[in-house]
Parts: C-alpha cells; structure tokens; sequence
C-alpha cells in the first residue's frame, strides 16, 4: 500500500515519464472500451479549477468514425491516426459552468460568476482542458497504453463535423456533442506503440534551463 509520503516505483515512473514515448507507428492489438473507461475513470481524478471538468472525449474506434476526421488532418498526422486502434478527441464544453451545481455544490454563486463572463470560461475551458488532455496521457501509461498526441489538424473543420449544430453522434447519446458549444483542444492517439518505428528521443531542458528556486 503506497502512503502519501512514498513514492512510486522507479519502473511505474519510467512506464509514465522517463521511457514512455510519443508514437506513430502502431501493434495490431485492439484496444476494449473498457480499458477507454478505465482511462476516464482515472484521469477524472486530476484537479481542474472550481472543478469544473469541462474535458469532454470523443473515443473514435471504428474506420468510419475516423473517416470523418481525416479533411481535418495535416497531411503528416494522417496516416498515423488511421492506423491507430483509438484516436481520442479532447475538447472542452463551453457551457461546462452548467454542471457547478452538481461539481461544485458548496459554493452555488460559481455557476453564475462563470456565465456572467464568456473571456473566463474560455480561459478556464482551454486551460483545464489541456490539464486533462495530459491526465489523459498520464491515465492511459498507467493503464499500458502509449499515446500519441496531436494539434496538427483544423479545429474549425473537425468541430463542424463533429460538434457542429444539428450533427449527429453515431452511437452516443451525450446531449453536448451536438449541440455547437463543444469546442475540440487536440487529439491523442491511443494504442499499443510499435516501439521498432521511433525515431531517437529528443532531449529535455535541464533543471537549470527550465526553473529557478527562489
Ligand atoms: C499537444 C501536442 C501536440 C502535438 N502535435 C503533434 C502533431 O501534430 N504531429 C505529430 O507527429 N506529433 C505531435 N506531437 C508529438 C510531439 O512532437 C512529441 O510529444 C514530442 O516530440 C516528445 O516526444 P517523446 O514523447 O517521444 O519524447 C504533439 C505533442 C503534443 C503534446
């Protein structure tokens, strides 16, 4: 049992940080829909401010499903989202203040503070969401899955195919999907990583480079 002041084995922290590695290239090995609700499960866990949780994810597991994506993509993200078992769509809901009653109870003027201001909403959307875009990524190491994210792609374009007014969402009965107030952040591809295809690591900033004790 881990207790609050330990820390993780140096095996899960390599499976998460330290050899964990962006992939394109993918295993032929499926990916169940319970392991995607598993990684729900868990990255719904990471803090977000107010708790307001305004990730919402579209799981694109089947060709037709990722047919709709490719206009949408940058040439060079287009044939490793093919190939790969899932392609994860975060994006935010601009209307997440409308859950506050439910995920912030105890202080119920939230909701409001939030409607009354459409630049903190998409401040507080956009930042949140990428935190849980990257709990997404942390959840589905955890899980033994690789990832590879990607912002090269139309967010205008995907959002009317998939978000726009009036479009449907093929087998989900979510009612924010349609409904033109869902806005898509990035993707990340989900999978078994072919570790054979990766190219050599790129380095990282030393600690020196990248922060300062005061
Ligand atoms: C938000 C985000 C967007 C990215 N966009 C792309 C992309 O559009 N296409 C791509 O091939 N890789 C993309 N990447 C992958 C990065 O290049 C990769 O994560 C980085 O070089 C680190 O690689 P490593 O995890 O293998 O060390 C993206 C990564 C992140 C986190």
């Amino acid at each position: 049992m881990t207790t609050m002041t330990e820390t993780l084995r140096d095996d899960a922290l390599d499976r998460i940080f330290r050899t964990a590695r962006s992939y394109s290239s993918w295993l032929e090995k499926p990916v169940t829909d319970d392991t995607l609700r598993q990684v729900y499960d868990l990255m719904k866990w990471g803090p977000t401010s107010a708790n307001t949780c305004p990730a919402r994810i579209v799981f694109l597991r089947t060709p037709e499903a990722r047919e709709r994506l490719r206009p949408a993509l940058s040439p060079g993200n287009v044939e490793k989202t093919m190939k790969a078992p899932v392609t994860a769509i975060i994006a935010y809901d601009l209307l997440f203040y409308e859950k506050l009653p439910k995920l912030f109870p105890h202080n119920p003027g939230m909701r409001d503070l939030y409607a009354r201001n459409p630049q903190l909403v998409e401040v507080t959307a956009k930042r949140n969401s990428s935190l849980q875009g990257a709990y997404l990524i942390i959840a589905a190491r955890a899980l033994g899955l690789d990832c590879g994210p990607m912002s090269g792609f139309d967010n205008a374009r995907l959002d009317e195919e998939f978000f726009g007014a009036g479009k449907e969402c093929d087998g989900c009965e979510q009612e924010f999907f349609p409904a033109g107030h869902v806005k898509s952040n990035f993707l990340c591809n989900l999978g078994y990583g072919d570790s054979s295809k990766l190219f050599p690591r790129g380095p990282r900033l030393a600690f020196e480079e990248a922060c300062t004790l005061l």
